[in-house]
């Protein structure tokens, strides 16, 4: 929570320039050089244990061109971006901040190959996602979901500062299946008085 976090190009998101940098990463609009890198992410089986399962390159193509590319142009400062190694330029995975298919709410979000696995990346950015939500876009409130079954996402909810609300089910395609998902959210005013506290907590004694 402590990271220095900065958002000073977000005019430029389509740049190759960062829009959204952290200590360690940086995010970047997706482009279509991207789409093989998006197709292997999600024809893992560890990364897709709690996302429905692999997609097809074919269910993948079609998710890139309606969920990322044209959400895009229909939702300035929303979508889904890539998430990069600043050291190394390596695609580490993708943090979003959209809607929930089919619905108004705003959600945070992630995914990560294993390789960036247990390293703090998720909970990191998605931290500054959630900041440059309330922050730079103003939204009132930001929500999380997640398979009941993943430990490791929801202790990333709770890591950024969003509050375990129950369980919530979706009747789009995308989440039917899935049946009651771990809910998670925060108003924007709550979030901020919380997080301005912990940024002025004196440090821990040993
Ligand atoms: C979920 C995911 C993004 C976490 O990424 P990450 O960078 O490893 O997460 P972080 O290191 O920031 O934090 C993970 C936390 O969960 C814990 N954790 C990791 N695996 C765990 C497991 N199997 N059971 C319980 N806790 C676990 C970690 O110890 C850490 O908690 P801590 O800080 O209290 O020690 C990553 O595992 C991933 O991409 N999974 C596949 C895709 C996915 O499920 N995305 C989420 C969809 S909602």
């Amino acid at each position: 929570m402590n990271r220095s976090i900065t958002s000073h190009s977000i005019v430029n998101g389509r740049g190759t320039a960062y829009w959204l940098e952290t200590d360690r990463c940086g995010l970047r609009h997706f482009t279509p050089e991207d789409r093989g890198w998006l197709q292997d992410l999600y024809a893992d089986v560890e990364v897709t244990r709690y996302l429905g399962g692999t997609k097809t390159p074919a269910e993948v193509d079609e998710m890139f061109e309606t969920r990322i590319l044209r959400y895009y142009v229909d939702h300035p400062g929303l979508g889904i971006w890539l998430t990069l190694d600043k050291a190394t330029g390596e695609r580490l995975g993708f943090h979003l901040l959209n809607h929930i298919q089919g619905e108004s709410i705003v959600q945070v979000g992630y995914s990560l190959m294993p390789s960036a696995w247990g390293r703090g990346i998720a909970t990191e950015v998605a931290e500054a996602v959630l900041r440059y939500g309330f922050v730079d876009l103003g939204l009132p409130t930001i929500a999380g979901m997640t398979s009941m079954g993943n430990v490791a996402s929801q202790k990333v909810l709770l890591k950024i500062g969003l509050e375990r609300r129950g369980e919530r089910a979706f009747p789009h395609p995308a989440y039917a299946a899935e049946g009651p998902l771990a809910w998670f959210e925060r108003d924007r005013t709550a979030w901020l008085t919380a997080a301005s506290r912990a940024s002025l907590a004196p440090p821990r004694t040993p």
